[in-house]
């Protein structure tokens, strides 16, 4: 059945933002609404997968039939998407991690005084590259949301994150990224071929990104 070219496949999504506690009432965070991951989790339903859908706090309804693990900070979503990994055939990491949190937690409220206040930052784990060097034979998509330089941003990431393919938009542009409906991708291949879509709506931007997933792991079990 050419609609269900995903049963018997695990899938594993990333989506939504991260939220990196400050204090007890503060967090920091991004625009991320999750939308084109929750697009990718329905259509991967619909085509047959098993999908565990790892995502930050969105207002968003999960598809139905993903397996949904809510998780707030970089740091649970990486342990909930590790915890997937042996068992996926294909991860897609949609969610806009935050690249920092605070280095530290303040137990109590942290009280406005006078004059500046300085925060202190530090890495959090970059899940797609530490997935990526655990690899074995999943298929790994990641996103890249850039400004400029889009083509040299996304082949730099795909060699950096060992990735299978990156798909890139150009935040910039009116319809893509953040918030809305539709998204304008070019999805960069390892193989050094791209295809790059007109403006569409994100479920069937999801939709060319699984066919092209289905194309992969075929390839995977020619082998
Ligand atoms: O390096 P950059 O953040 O631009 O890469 C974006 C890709 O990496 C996305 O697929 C995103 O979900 C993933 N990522 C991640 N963990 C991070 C940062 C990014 O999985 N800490």
């Amino acid at each position: 059945n050419q609609s269900r070219e995903l049963s018997g496949k695990t899938l594993l999504i990333t989506a939504g933002p991260t939220r990196e506690k400050i204090d007890p009432v503060r967090f920091l965070t991004n625009h991320s609404t999750g939308k084109m991951g929750y697009a990718i989790a329905g259509e991967a339903v619909k085509m047959g997968a098993r999908v565990f859908l790892v995502s930050g706090p969105v207002n968003l309804e999960p598809p139905s039939g993903a397996e949904l693990i809510k998780v707030e900070s970089a740091e649970d979503m990486y342990q909930a998407a590790l915890a997937q990994f042996d068992e996926a055939d294909v991860m897609i990491g949609t969610a806009a991690v935050a690249d920092y949190r605070p280095k530290y937690i303040y137990e109590e409220k942290m009280k406005k005084k006078e004059g500046d206040q300085a925060l202190e930052l530090e890495r959090t784990r970059d899940i797609l590259f530490e997935l990526g060097q655990m690899k074995k034979d999943q298929v790994i998509v990641g996103f890249a949301a850039e400004t400029n330089d889009v083509e040299n941003h996304a082949k730099g990431k795909l060699a950096r994150k060992n990735a299978d393919m990156i798909v890139a938009n150009n935040v910039k542009q009116e319809g893509a990224g953040f918030g809305a409906d539709t998204n304008i991708v070019t999805i960069y291949k390892k193989d050094g071929t791209n295809i790059e879509l007109p403006l569409m709506p994100k479920a069937d931007v999801a939709r060319n990104i699984l066919t092209e997933v289905v194309q992969l792991l075929k390839k995977d079990e020619s082998i």
